[in-house]
């Protein structure tokens, strides 16, 4: 099925130099980049986004952290777009994610774990109106 999906380089992925390998993990599975933006996240999207996590002992430490630097911020599309994505990124933690996935070939840490990915058709949309309005 025909899916968008909110996907979000983290700040620290930014500040590394690692967009473009990480477009190309996108593109090279034939996703198409509807939107494309390098900029901040205000504390109001950051709570927005991670409305699910509010009251959890890590939240305010993922809001400062998301609101900290530039990430860059994407719509992707494609059959199952959602699912697809999820897949390419990797589970949670780098520690455990896949060799092959983006934080398994990328991170070392839950805190800074690269990307995010919606993970729902229902939280893709409800994202993209958060960044893209
Ligand atoms: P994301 O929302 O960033 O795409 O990641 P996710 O769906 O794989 O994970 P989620 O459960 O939504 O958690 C959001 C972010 O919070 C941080 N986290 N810390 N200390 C902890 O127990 C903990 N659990 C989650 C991670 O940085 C995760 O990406
Ligand atoms: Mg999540």
């Amino acid at each position: 099925m025909e899916q968008r999906t909110y996907c979000m380089i983290k700040p620290d992925a930014v500040a590394r130099g690692l967009v473009g390998r990480i477009v190309t993990r996108f593109e090279d599975v034939g996703l198409a980049i509807e939107r494309l933006e390098l900029g901040m996240v205000t504390p109001e999207q950051a709570a927005a986004n991670y409305a699910e996590h509010e009251g959890k002992p890590f939240y305010a430490g993922l809001v400062e952290y998301i609101t900290s630097g530039p990430v860059v911020k994407m719509v992707l599309a494609g059959p199952d777009a959602v699912p697809v994505v999820r897949k390419l990124m990797g589970v949670t933690n780098p520690k455990d994610a896949a060799p092959g996935t983006i934080r398994g070939d990328y991170g070392l840490t839950l805190d800074a774990n690269i990307v995010h990915g919606s993970d729902s058709p229902e939280s893709a949309e409800r994202e993209i109106a958060i960044f893209f309005g």
